[in-house]
């Protein structure tokens, strides 16, 4: 079944039913405010930090994604109402046509009801803490028609922390004024804070207006039927205490064929509804607003933009995939319907992740998270699994709680140190392929001698940072010499308590192999003896002690007694994705082992959906293993398709040099794939999501938090550098791609460092990898890196398979 279409030459994804089975998602914003908004213009704001400057308020977990920021509209001869999404008043999908078009950064809501046509365009514009509501009311019948139109949002008190603290500040603490077409919601009484103040504003002369929730909506009523818009105006309430809504309503006539245009303005600050309010009475200033955004994203999605054979493949990175892996640079893990904005803080080994898949098209944000990891990192080498960024930020140093309520809270040193049994053992690692993929985007290679301070003290280099990361990880081995398992390796569920990870290892294996190369461009050889060294090291370990010969893989690790996990000998967890995957990756095990383990892989852990995490799932609760055995069978890292790894196992297949079976893997979890089987998956099918329900759950095939998962990032990375196989290097751009067979090419336009690469790969003998030929500009080169070209240069490269 199908609740839509995708519109590639809008970067759109259309809904023409809304009625999906879930609220599908978008967000609107690029830097400070932020939407999060459905298909039903649910959702919620947050200006920075969800947990702490909320602006409206969502009720999550409830069988509606409400309340949203919504425009009624009421036909004033009749009395009939109706919302332009199409809740929450839920017009008859018999008398009432919707359409939704979530782009990027924006949602378009179109409703067609008896002779009305209108829309509402939702985007927060580039360098604005504002959401603009761009709203057209057209009456498409032959009579005049007397309109009326009230929005409405509901004002969060600040902290979503506490529903109790949440309800009961709101009460006595907050309130609402009305002047001049703008409500404004006053957070704290005589607080003169930025954050202070929230408001909604409308372009137009206001006939009525609500701040008071309860009034607009009516007692024992809900946003379906709120009284104001019952009875056709608002009760002009604004005042202190109780809940604060946002409403303005304006009566409109309008002659057949005739449309009005105005536009609603949400945001933060004292005094800029009215400042807002004026500069968006000109149109112009609204569509200026609308293609700055549009903008925006054009810039960073023609960075690299791909025509290939697999149309699913093209929509997914030239924009969604993309579009995904920026949001969960930008807002980390904190914002979603599921993520509702209970923590604040950068998951360390997510950020450092995500921050692999964009620095060609968010160099600014990829470097900022970069060195808000590094300050996160203590002197022995790991990072702070979760923590704030604006702790250790120098510019932040004065914000102190006394200020005003709705800041960050300085912590205390004991809570930004966690000791080593608090530690994870892989989050400091990934940082290290991280960084060095920054510096080959960006040949800012004086990053890597910058001085960041540790978190408990001390300064370094980026460079000595990483050495850090890498030599902790080598010591803390377990008996076999493999990497401990810390508080998690990544898989949050699996709680070895001291015993050892293969993922971790390899992962180590990994990032050393980045170092190295590193070490060698930067000439330091003494590190490349040691680091080299240490890789070696790791590889023996991992060959002697995880592999398991029967079954023809390697295992996941050892608990903390010793026992295996993940052989053949087992009924339970027996094959492993993570281990196999980054074995392969990693460049740490023989091509013969390899294809043995990545076909144990296939065998055992692919389905239509894509790669399970573990199978045959745990069924019985093991300690030593860790929670994942108390999680239920087919759910979540207990053997769910669980997403984030599945790249993972692209990467692996390409290494290998088989495309047709990278492909395999990467068509199966390819949301777009699943775009006419909505009621199996339920969620969007433009998101990457946490995990699929396996095999062993009931809902098998049932897709599970949206939006902000390693996925994106990750899936991002493995298609744009390994399958199509174009990928920066010290020494120029690499082109290494990894195809089906049946591919008789592909293009792919690549800007770097201000030059364009047009790429034309030819695949005549119907190969997966080998590059024969590379003309760069109608001259051939040796080998197959194309040296940097000048800046402003437009290049023609014609690559031969074979
Ligand atoms: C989720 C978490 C991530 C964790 C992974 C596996 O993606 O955000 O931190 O590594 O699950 O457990």
């Amino acid at each position: 079944m199908k609740y839509g279409y995708f519109d590639n030459e809008n970067r759109e994804y259309v809904i023409t039913r809304p009625d999906v089975p879930a609220p599908w998602t978008n967000y609107l914003g690029t830097e400070k405010f932020c939407t999060v908004i459905s298909h039903n213009a649910g959702g919620y704001s947050f200006y920075n930090s969800p947990e702490y400057n909320r602006v409206t308020k969502f009720r999550p977990n409830a069988t509606f994604d409400r309340p949203g920021h919504y425009v009624y509209l009421r036909d004033d001869e009749t009395g009939d109402y109706w919302s332009i999404s199409w809740q929450p008043v839920a017009k008859s999908l018999d008398e009432a046509t919707y359409e939704v078009r979530h782009g990027l950064s924006y949602s378009k809501f179109k409703c067609d009801y008896n002779g009305i046509v209108a829309t509402k365009t939702l985007f927060v514009p580039v360098g604005e803490d504002a959401e603009v509501w761009d709203v057209v009311i057209k009456n498409t019948s032959a009579q005049p028609r007397t309109i009326s139109a009230f929005s409405f949002v509901e004002f969060s008190f600040s902290h979503i922390q506490s529903d109790n603290q949440n309800h009961q500040m709101s009460l006595y603490s907050a309130g609402t004024e009305y002047k001049d077409g703008v409500i404004e919601y006053d957070l704290y009484y005589n607080t003169n804070d930025f954050e202070g103040f929230y408001y909604l504003a409308s372009t137009f002369d206001p006939d009525s207006y609500d701040g008071q929730r309860d009034s607009f909506l009516g007692l024992y009523r809900d946003e379906s039927n709120p009284l104001a818009v019952e009875q056709g105006k608002c009760f002009n309430t604004a005042q202190t205490c109780y809940n604060h809504c946002g409403s303005l309503h304006k009566q409109f006539v309008l002659q057949p064929g005739e449309e009005v245009r105005f536009a609603y303005i949400l945001g933060i600050g004292k005094g800029l509804g009215a400042k807002l309010r004026t500069k968006y009475q000109n149109v112009a200033e609204i569509d200026a607003a609308f293609a700055g955004i549009k903008a925006h994203w054009d810039e960073r999605c023609a960075k690299f933009q791909v025509k290939s054979p697999n149309a699913g493949l093209d929509t997914m990175i030239n924009a969604w995939t993309l579009y995904q892996a920026e949001t969960c640079v930008v807002w980390s893990r904190f914002a979603s319907f599921i993520e509702v904005g209970g923590r604040t803080g950068l998951g360390y080994r997510d950020t450092a992740q995500d921050a692999i898949s964009v620095p060609h098209s968010n160099p600014r944000m990829t470097r900022k998270r970069l060195v808000d990891l590094l300050r996160g990192q203590v002197k022995a080498g790991y990072g702070l699994h979760l923590f704030d960024p604006d702790w250790f930020d120098p510019e932040k140093a004065d914000v102190k709680p006394s200020k005003s309520p709705t800041v960050v809270p300085t912590p205390s040193d004991e809570d930004k140190i966690h000791g080593i049994e608090d530690t994870c053992s892989d989050d400091h690692l990934w940082l290290v392929p991280t960084i060095c993929n920054y510096v080959q985007e960006t040949g800012e290679e004086t990053f890597l001698d910058e001085s960041i301070p540790y978190a408990d003290g001390g300064v370094a280099t980026v460079y000595e940072h990483m050495k850090a990361a890498l030599d902790f990880s080598a010591e803390y081995v377990g008996q076999t010499g493999i990497c401990k398992g810390l508080r998690a390796d990544w898989n949050d569920c699996l709680n070895l308590g001291g015993g050892e990870s293969a993922m971790v290892s390899f992962l180590h294996f990994w990032a050393l192999q980045s170092f190295v190369e590193l070490a060698k461009y930067r000439g330091e050889q003494a590190d490349v003896d040691k680091y080299t060294l240490m890789a070696e090291g790791v590889r023996k370990a991992c060959e002697n002690h995880l592999w398991d010969d029967e079954g023809g893989w390697y295992i996941r690790g050892l608990t903390k007694d010793g026992d295996k996990i993940g052989t053949a000998q087992q009924a339970e967890g027996r094959v492993h994705l993570e281990s196999n995957t980054l074995a392969v990756l990693s460049g740490a095990v023989s091509q013969e082992r390899g294809e043995k383990a990545m076909d144990a892989v296939d065998e055992n852990l692919y389905s239509e959906y894509g790669l399970h995490l573990n199978s045959p799932s745990f069924a019985t609760p093991n300690d030593d293993i860790g929670f994942v055995t108390r999680v239920y069978q087919g759910v979540k890292e207990n053997g769910a398709i669980f997403s984030h790894p599945n790249p993972w196992a692209w990467v692996a297949e390409t290494k290998l040099g088989r495309g047709d079976r990278a492909m395999k893997f990467y068509d199966a979890l390819n949301p777009y794939n699943q775009n006419d089987m909505i009621e199996k998956r339920i969620a969007e099918p433009y998101s990457y999501v946490q995990f699929i329900m396996g095999r062993d759950h009931q809902d098998h095939g049932r897709a599970n938090h949206p939006w902000l998962t390693g996925t994106s990032g990750w899936a991002y990375y493995a298609v744009t550098n390994f399958i199509l196989g174009v990928r920066t290097g010290f020494a120029g751009l690499e082109i290494d791609p990894c195809v089906p067979t049946n591919w008789p090419g592909f293009e792919v336009t690549r800007q770097w460092r201000g030059a364009t690469y047009n790429i034309k790969v030819e695949n005549p003998n119907g190969v997966s990898k080998g590059v024969k030929s590379i003309t760069v500009n109608g001259g051939a080169i040796e080998g197959n890196v194309v040296p940097v070209q000048a800046e402003g240069s437009i290049n023609e490269v014609v690559v031969v398979l074979g």
